[in-house]
């Protein structure tokens, strides 16, 4: 009989589930919200696929609920912090993510937020549509420019490069990086390797591109907000462990640091009563760092192109090693 897929959602770009369905027995999450838990650990049950994004979990509760026929884990998102890899290793489930194929949207946001977060968009869209615009002011609405400016980028790999090179745009004095290995890449970027509390220190926009992973978690805490000027403006386009997020508040409210921008956030959704949408100088979005049409299309295709691949017992386009 044909392979099974769940899909943890039922609304996947369509075009990633067009090819499931062609040689597939496709079945979904129904509802246009996520699969509550103890739903998806129902529906999980006998399948030999799961095409998953970043919000589902799938630790080693979901692979017992999924059972040993599971070959394959594909998920619709560049990180996999959400997945259990050793476990999937131990049990021979193969990974697949979607590397590469999101890079340039996701450093297009990036510019974005950082922009939007030092030019002051939000507040200043706010006061033109609110009465606050009486004038034009000399110092009003003012924010530290890109031109001239220390952008240090933590994380240096295929998104953070990316961003490197959208930023040298903006004719920026020096890029530095923190990131465990040198990169052969920064060369021809302009980026010099330092060490984090160097790049802290230097560093007049601090983003971060790193993966979450043990070594990354919570690496920006109060210590490393102190380090960075009281002028600086901090991204955050990676994962929202990266940061410990009460320190941030704290230092947003203090004025440790000018502003930040924040695509991701714990948890996520952040809950309204969170601070952080209190505060004038910070930015937050809605995870929507790869959300550009086509990015998500292609996501999609590789997203299914992986499971095919994998059960068909094949090289996988883009799969976890
Ligand atoms: C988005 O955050 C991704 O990991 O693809
Ligand atoms: C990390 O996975 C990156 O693409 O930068």
């Amino acid at each position: 009989g044909k392979s099974k897929v769940f899909v943890t959602r039922n609304d996947m770009p369509k075009c990633g589930l067009d090819l499931l369905n062609k040689e597939c027995d496709v079945s979904y999450w129904d509802k246009p919200s996520p699969a509550p838990r103890q739903e998806l650990l129902k529906r999980v049950a006998g399948t030999n696929a799961i095409y998953c994004a970043l919000s589902d979990k799938i630790d080693r509760e979901l692979l017992d609920a999924a059972g040993p026929q599971l070959k394959v884990v594909s998920t619709i998102s560049v990180g996999y912090d959400h997945v259990d890899v050793a476990e999937c290793r131990k049990r021979g489930i193969r990974i697949g993510y979607t590397p590469d194929v999101l890079t340039d949207a996701t450093a297009e946001l990036t510019l974005a937020l950082l922009l939007c977060t030092s030019r002051r968009l939000t507040e200043a869209i706010h006061e033109a549509k609110t009465g606050g615009w009486v004038s034009w002011a000399p110092t009003w609405m003012t924010g530290p420019g890109l031109a001239g400016a220390t952008v240090g980028i933590v994380g240096f790999g295929r998104i953070g490069q990316a961003v490197g090179r959208r930023v040298k745009a903006f004719n920026t004095a020096k890029i530095l990086y923190f990131n465990r290995s040198e990169k052969a890449e920064a060369k021809e970027i302009g980026a010099e390797k330092v060490t984090f509390d160097e790049l802290l220190e230097k560093s007049d926009f601090v983003i971060c591109t790193a993966a979450l992973v043990p070594e990354t978690k919570e690496m920006f805490n109060k210590a490393a907000f102190a380090k960075m000027k009281n002028t600086a403006v901090f991204v955050n386009t990676s994962r929202g462990g990266t940061v410990d997020q009460d320190a941030l508040i704290e230092a947003l409210q203090n004025n440790v640091i000018w502003g930040a921008g924040l695509d991701v956030t714990t948890p996520e959704p952040l809950p309204l009563d969170s601070p952080l949408f209190r505060l004038k100088n910070c930015v937050v979005l809605p995870h929507i760092g790869s959300a550009a049409i086509e990015a998500r299309d292609t996501m999609s295709t590789l997203t299914a192109q992986n499971i095919l691949a994998a059960l068909n017992g094949k090289d996988m386009p883009a799969e976890l090693k």
